[in-house]
């Protein structure tokens, strides 16, 4: 019955957004009904497509690899900051990383729709592991015919395996950057050369950790830049974190997906509309 009254409360909170006088919310309601509706052109099933037949290739290969984990660990994880710079090293198979760290179904099309419908220069990427959220995002920039994905992540197991995947995917508008956020996130930004108009944090879901990287991006954000926030709600930390994002002067227009959060800053927009929308 929930799952029910939740599918009605969605479908009616999506055409209300697709009718405000708002195109930002406009551009992200037809995103996800798109993506809901699995509402592809014959293009961007092909990009689909290509990417889901190396996942189902990736999900079947027991190659060991080492990783040194920068994160939060698990969600009731305590570790201190130095813990996490000093990382956690663990060994574990490509087919488990692609089964517990992608971006897949509906979440990973509403990022290709997100950049479809924004059609963003830059896509900055916290969180690579494998690539598949990045390489959605750099097919719909192909589609689009500009634009490009900056990927930061820390483990260089994980720099390089990503990098094998894009060049069999032939995306090759996609510059992985290695290392640990708190070490490269700044001058990723600066290589960028150009304010960033959509972000995608799906890395280190400690709370401190998120707001540190909200606070350096925000002065680099375009106006009207989206930025996506994944697994809002893995942790009470995270729950702290999206909700001080939220309230924040500049963002104006907030939409909950319960796994993902979209926000969007626009200096032009008087009120501010934060909403939940049940997934
Ligand atoms: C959930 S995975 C990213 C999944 C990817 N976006 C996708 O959907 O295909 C998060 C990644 O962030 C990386 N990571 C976490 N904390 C980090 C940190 N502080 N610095 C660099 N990388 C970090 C992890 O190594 C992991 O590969």
């Amino acid at each position: 019955m929930k799952i029910y009254i939740d599918k009605i409360k969605r479908r009616l909170l999506l055409w209300w957004l697709s009718k405000m006088k708002n195109p930002a919310a406009n551009k992200i309601a037809n995103a996800i009904y798109a993506s809901i509706k699995k509402d592809l052109n014959k293009q961007e099933q092909q990009w689909v497509e290509c990417i889901e037949n190396l996942r189902s290739e990736l999900q079947e290969n027991q190659k060991q690899v080492s990783i040194t984990d920068y994160g939060a660990g698990q969600s009731d994880s305590t570790y201190s900051d130095e813990e996490m710079y000093e990382g956690k090293v663990h060994t574990t198979t490509v087919a488990e990383i692609c089964r517990t760290s992608s971006k897949r179904d509906i979440w990973a099309l509403i990022l290709f729709k997100l950049v479809r419908e924004f059609q963003p220069n830059i896509c900055l990427e916290l969180g690579t592991s494998l690539g598949f959220s990045a390489a959605y995002q750099a097919a719909a920039q192909r589609i689009n015919n500009h634009g490009q994905v900056i990927t930061l992540e820390g483990a260089q197991a994980l720099v390089a395996l990503s990098q094998q995947n894009f060049t069999k995917l032939k995306l090759d508008n996609i510059s992985v950057v290695g290392g640990k956020f708190q070490d490269t996130l700044s001058a990723a930004i600066d290589q960028a050369n150009q304010p960033i108009d959509y972000a995608f944090i799906d890395g280190h879901h400690d709370k401190e950790a998120t707001l540190r990287y909200f606070e350096i991006l925000l002065p680099k954000l375009a106006d009207k830049a989206l930025v996506i926030f994944d697994d809002i709600n893995w942790s009470e930390g995270m729950r702290i974190a999206w909700h001080k994002i939220v309230t924040h002067e500049q963002i104006k227009l907030s939409i909950d997906l319960n796994a993902i959060g979209i926000c969007m800053l626009d200096s032009e927009l008087k009120g501010k509309l934060n909403l939940r929308i049940p997934f």
